[in-house]
This record gives structure tokens, C-alpha cells and sequence, in this order.
């Protein structure tokens, strides 16, 4: 059983106008259950677009997507929303700010089920969400009835990680989801991805610019450049090389120096 399957998919926007843009050009690709793969690519290669057409956000101009061996067309929103989560770079889309965190890991906790907030605001609720939060190290536990935007981003996206696998999702989706934290936080938003993602044996596509975490984390690496995935390495092969290997084969690979760019860093 496959969690996930592309064939031929071809994302094209604004087709036939003079600003025609191939973002995704023949994607071919399949997702075990508990595969964790990174992403690496130039600004502008197709990652984002390449998320967003797996999350069902975007219909593919061509090809078909496949999610546990259904065409993802045939999802719900609602049913989307239930198996796939998402975590952005800006630590202020994945919660609601004016919300509590103990609110927001209710709704988080909702996702899917169609009940609203209010009904479902439970007392034994309260002991489950301090448990979680304490995991995180950052003294929350205590303060659950503080508003989400009063959180540093940090904070703030740490739970957002939370609340994004609260429900463990069949497909964990984070597109450069640390790129915005200062190094030390961002470590520690790593770590509790890593720790979250084996815990709950989830299958996760993980964006990131950083070469190394894209070698040290997960289990297979993709590389992306113009809409093209021109590398796909096994765990073995991607943890035997050195971020300067990575970015020579990406030069080799892609027929450009990625130094230029600047858009990755070791
Ligand atoms: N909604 C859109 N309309 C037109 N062009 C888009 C749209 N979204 C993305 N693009 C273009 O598609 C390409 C890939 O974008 P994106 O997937 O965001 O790249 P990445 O995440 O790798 O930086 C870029 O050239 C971008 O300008
Ligand atoms: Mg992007």
C-alpha cells in the first residue's frame, strides 16, 4: 500500500497568457507508509507548488495525484483536512492567534470532525493538553489559557507541530518550517519534528533549505530544480554525503552552480 502516488503530474499556471509558468513538469513519485523525506531546491523550483498540489490545494493541469491509492479528486475538503496537515515557514498560519492554546489544540484536536469549538471544550481535555505541552520544554504547561499571539514564533510554531499531528495525519507536510526561528529554536523545532514523526510513525515531505538537516533528518532526499525532481536518494546514500556533495551534485545535476542562487545554505 502506497500513502502516496504521482504519475505525470504537470502543474501549468496561467496557461496560454504571456506569463505561462511550468512550475511542475513530470512528476513521478510514490510515498511508502513511514517514509520521512526531505526537499531541497532553488527559490522558485516548484517545492511549495509541489506541496500544494499533494495537500489537494491545487488540482495537477495533468497527471493524477493518489492518496492511499484514491485520487485525491475523490477526497472531501473535510476528508482532506483529516489525513493531510500542514506547517508553514510563518509561525502565524498554522494558529489562531486571538485563540488560547489550550482553544487552539481543541480545535486542532477537532480537526476533520466536524464539531465546532464550544461544544467540545472539555475538562479531561485540559490534563491530555498539559501532558502534551510540558513535552516541549518551553513552560506553557502552566499557561494554557494565554492567547496564541502573545507566543514568541518559536513558541508559537512548536505548537503549531503540535497541533498539526495532534491527529496523526496520514501526510505531515512542512514546507520550511524553521526557515523563520533563530538557529537554536529552530534546532529545537527539529528535534520535536524528528521525535514527532517517529513516535507516531508518520509519513512526512519536509522543504528545507538547510542541506544538512536535509541529510541528517529523515529517511530519503529529493532535489527539485525547475519543476524537476533530479535527484532521489535512499537514506544510505543521502547520510554518506557531506552538504559540499550535496551541492556539487546538485550543480552536476541541474546544469547550474546553486552558489549563484544562494539559496541553499550548508
Ligand atoms: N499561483 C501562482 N501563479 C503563477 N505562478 C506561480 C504561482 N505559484 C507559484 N508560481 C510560480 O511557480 C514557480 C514555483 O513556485 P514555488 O512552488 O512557490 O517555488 P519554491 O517553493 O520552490 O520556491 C515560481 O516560478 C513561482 O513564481
Ligand atoms: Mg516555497
Amino acid at each position: 500500500m502506497n500513502v502516496l502516488k504521482l504519475e505525470n503530474v504537470q502543474q501549468v499556471f496561467e496557461a496560454g497568457t504571456e506569463n505561462e509558468h511550468q512550475a511542475l513538469k513530470n512528476i513521478n513519485l510514490t510515498l511508502a507508509p513511514g517514509e520521512f523525506v526531505t526537499i531541497i531546491g532553488g527559490n522558485g523550483a516548484g517545492k511549495s507548488t509541489l506541496l500544494s498540489t499533494i495537500a489537494g490545494l491545487m488540482t495537477p493541469t495533468s497527471g493524477t495525484v493518489e492518496l492511499l491509492e484514491k485520487n485525491l479528486r475523490h477526497y472531501s475538503p473535510l476528508e482532506k483536512a483529516q489525513k493531510i496537515s500542514r506547517v508553514f515557514q510563518d509561525p502565524k498560519l498554522g494558529s489562531a492567534a486571538n485563540l488560547s492554546i489550550e482553544e487552539n489544540l481543541t480545535l486542532a484536536s477537532l480537526r476533520g470532525s466536524g464539531k465546532k469549538l464550544t461544544k467540545a471544550l472539555k475538562k479531561e481535555n485540559q490534563k491530555i493538553f498539559q501532558e502534551q505541552v510540558a513535552r516541549l520544554n518551553l513552560d506553557l504547561e502552566s499557561r494554557l489559557k494565554m492567547k496564541m499571539g502573545l507566543l514568541s514564533g518559536g513558541q508559537r510554531q512548536a505548537l503549531t507541530l503540535l497541533m498539526a499531528t495532534i491527529k496523526a495525519p496520514e501526510l505531515l507536510l512542512l514546507d520550511e518550517h524553521t526557515a523563520a526561528l533563530d538557529p537554536k529554536t529552530a534546532k529545537v523545532v527539529m528535534e520535536l519534528t524528528c521525535q514527532l514523526i517517529a513516535e507516531k510513525q508518520l509519513t512526512a515531505f519536509m522543504v528545507t533549505h538547510n542541506i544538512k538537516d536535509a541529510i541528517q533528518y529523515g529517511n530519503r532526499l529529493l532535489m527539485l530544480n525547475q519543476g524537476e525532481v533530479i535527484l532521489d536518494l535512499d537514506e544510505s546514500s543521502k547520510k554518506a554525503l557531506t552538504p559540499k556533495e550535496v551541492m556539487d551534485l546538485f550543480s552536476e545535476k541541474a546544469g547550474q552552480d546553486l552558489g549563484d542562487q544562494q539559496i541553499l545554505s550548508a
